[in-house]
């Protein structure tokens, strides 16, 4: 039975069973403590709290799972054996306070045995050591004695808060002739007897109702069905083993098996997080997936492949899954742009990186890598650690953790102090204030200009090389400089179309442009370079911030007209801001606004780009913001006719661009002051 049919038949018996049926919700959950959605139950913890309504008493779905970098995590473990995955499809029925215990196990053990066809003597079940319950249902519906464990095998929970319980879990037999007892016997499905509520400090409380919260992985499944012990030889991962042939021009054997294994899986982590809206960055779940899009690149060099992997293995990934989620195809232009944004960036990093690795090898005492060398790899070629430890892995070899870290730690004392410096130091650069061109942002996506000075630890240099961490101020610049709340532009500056330096973010001091970054290849005051910035980084702060406009201008329709800005801050997709306004707003207010917002991007207004005099824009009724200084000629920005500001940012020019926006949070920073953080674009979807 191939994948698709066994997702259908699982969700067929449980709409007979009077289950409603539902799509899988996103891989970002709505849930602070969550990286991811870890399990098919996060999406309804509200429900088994008792703090939002069931639905429907009874519910069935496939749901898109990620275990990587939170509680639940098999990113290590993932090519080295056969059935770990970071993502996998978790199929799952749940019981809001209707069935329960003798339910669940039921209805498991039918579909398993009677439907599936599985042999009742090749299964074997657990249960809770408390839980005489359920011991006593397996032996009356199943003729089983369940093999009694305690809490680390049998109480689940998705985070160390929240709803859990007791449960009862059924392992499957792959054979006596498999030695390692791990492998031979695997857990096919759990059962969750969701009960008890825990808080912060650990105390369990009785939840409103009792309820069933199950899961089992779909690629076991598919195992299990078609007669393979490792679920990457099931029909899906074939597939993709076959494309990942085509692209690597490298046939799969028994050696490099553990590589491929790691491709497809790392594959569908990074499709489907960013098909969800995941973007990579440096923090949270957007650098969970940026390591495991950094490691499959290492994979791929293994298999002696260079350059973009997972981009050009995409549309694989469509053809295998597209058809059980519309999302990957709709998305496909946006996922395939990011990652090959990504794999550009890393693909040299990882060639010099290794180079470095290789010289240190043969000088490591003990098998352990000294934290300092795991730093600089980590800091210049921008590996993670774990993708250290992982190219280790195979000889031997450690990382002294407590050592990286420290350096890390150290790095970071350095740059505070660096920040508050170099600040004074580009002041006496008196010069550059004179240079007219670098104070102003430019449109293009690219430019020519040259090198006026470099700054490296503290010291103004006439070159600097691979590796060193600089600041370099140009003739002219593309890059916008943060400031007004919008952070500046991110991008690179290319020698001879060479990369030279991946800039992480362009400053400001003193209205000149500050790149700040690190160098891949040697630069010299004086080269003539070329100035690339980050394209779909800077649409998406341009969408932020026009957003940010409407955001204030439907704040004042829905609250009132004395609503004020005190301050924000734009990125990439995110917008947080400041306003005047004395208390909490409410549920409804807050849902007015952003259903407001959307109505104008609904709309596709023109947004206008204009300069004029100050005098002008204050007849315009143009809002400016309270205590800040504007020169004689302003900019001015206006959204149809319901937005019309003073503003030196970076816009777009529909409000249809925005896509859509989303209230995340309103809260009090102090008094009369409210904060609002809110997204926008696919991010907001
Ligand atoms: N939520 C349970 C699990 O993930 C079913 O194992």
């Amino acid at each position: 039975m191939k994948y698709n049919e066994i997702r259908k038949t699982f969700l067929d018996f449980f709409e007979s069973k009077g289950h409603k049926i539902v799509p899988s919700a996103s891989l970002i959950p709505n849930d602070p403590t969550l990286l991811f959605t870890v399990a098919g139950m996060v999406p309804w913890k509200g429900i088994l709290q008792g703090t939002e309504p069931a639905f429907a008493p009874r519910v069935a779905d496939v749901q898109k799972c990620i275990r990587a970098g939170g509680k639940h995590n098999d990113l290590d473990e993932v090519g080295y054996d056969g059935r770990h995955h970071t993502f996998f499809e978790m199929v799952g029925n749940w019981s809001f306070g209707d069935y329960f215990k003798e339910g669940a196990i039921e209805y498991s053990w039918e579909l398993l045995t009677k439907v599936l066809g599985l042999d009742p003597a090749k299964l074997r079940v657990t249960t809770h050591e408390t839980d005489e319950e359920s011991t006593a249902i397996w032996k009356k519906v199943a003729g089983k004695d369940a093999i009694r464990l305690g809490d680390k095998d049998n109480w689940w929970s998705a985070g160390d808060t929240g709803p859990c319980g007791p449960c009862t879990e059924i392992f499957y037999d792959f054979g006596a002739d498999i030695e390692n007892e791990d492998d031979r016997w695997v857990e096919i499905w759990n059962d969750v007897f969701m009960q008890y509520d825990r808080d912060a400090n650990g105390n369990l409380t009785p939840l409103p109702k009792k309820n069933v919260d199950t899961g089992g992985g779909l690629e076991r499944w598919a195992a299990i069905m078609q007669g393979k012990v490792d679920n990457y030889d099931t029909d899906l991962f074939v597939g993709l083993m076959k494309s990942i042939e085509d692209v690597v021009g490298v046939q799969k054997n028994a050696e490099n098996t553990p590589s491929f294994k790691v491709i497809a899986d790392h594959l569908r982590a990074v499709g489907f997080a960013i098909a969800d809206g995941v973007i990579p960055s440096n923090t949270d779940r957007g650098y969970v997936i940026r390591r495991i899009l950094r490691r499959a690149m290492r994979h791929g060099q293994m298999l002696g492949h260079k350059g973009a992997l997972l981009s050009k293995l995409y549309p694989a990934l469509i053809t295998e899954m597209g058809a059980a989620y519309p999302e990957l195809a709709r998305e496909e232009s946006r996922v395939v742009e990011i990652i090959q944004n990504e794999e550009n960036a890393f693909a040299d990093m990882l060639q010099n990186g290794m180079k470095l690795l290789e010289n240190e090898i043969p000088k490591v005492n003990n098998n352990v890598l000294p934290g300092e060398v795991a730093f600089k790899l980590f800091d210049t070629y921008g590996f993670p650690l774990d993708l250290t430890q992982m190219i280790l892995r195979d000889k031997n070899i450690d990382v002294d953790v407590a050592g990286f870290e420290k350096s890390m730690a150290e790095q970071k004392e350095r740059s505070r102090a660096n920040t508050k410096g170099t600040r004074t130091l580009w002041e006496s650069q008196t010069q550059l204030s004179d240079t007219d061109d670098t104070k102003k942002y430019m449109p293009e996506n690219e430019m020519e200009s040259k090198v006026l000075s470099i700054l490296r630890n503290g010291e103004f240099v006439q070159s600097a090389n691979a590796g060193d961490e600089v600041e370099v101020a140009l003739d002219k610049t593309n890059f916008y400089g943060t400031q007004g709340g919008q952070v500046g532009d991110s991008g690179e500056i290319k020698k001879d179309d060479n990369t030279v330096m991946n800039v992480s973010e362009a400053a400001r001091v003193n209205n000149v442009v500050i790149h700040k970054g690190v160098l891949t290849d040697s630069l010299n005051v004086g080269d003539t370079v070329k100035t690339i910035i980050n394209q779909s980084a800077r649409q998406q702060t341009a969408r932020a911030h026009t957003a940010t406009h409407l955001l204030q201008a439907a704040l004042r329709h829905v609250l009132n007209e004395d609503v004020e800005q005190r301050g924000s801050k734009v990125s990439p997709d995110s917008v947080r801001f400041d306003f005047s306004f004395g208390r909490a707003m409410t549920p409804e207010e807050k849902q007015a606004t952003e259903d407001l917002i959307n109505q104008w991007i609904n709309a596709d207004m023109p947004v206008k780009h204009e300069e004029m005099s100050l005098d002008e824009a204050k007849s315009k009724g143009a809002m400016a913001l309270f205590g800040e200084k504007y020169g004689d000629t302003v900019k001015v920005i206006t959204a149809g006719d319901v937005s019309c500001e003073l503003c030196g940012g970076t816009h777009i020019y529909h409000t249809g661009e925005i896509i859509r926006a989303k209230i995340n949070k309103e809260k009090s920073i102090s008094s009369g002051i409210r904060r609002i953080t809110m997204s926008v674009g696919t991010l907001a979807e």
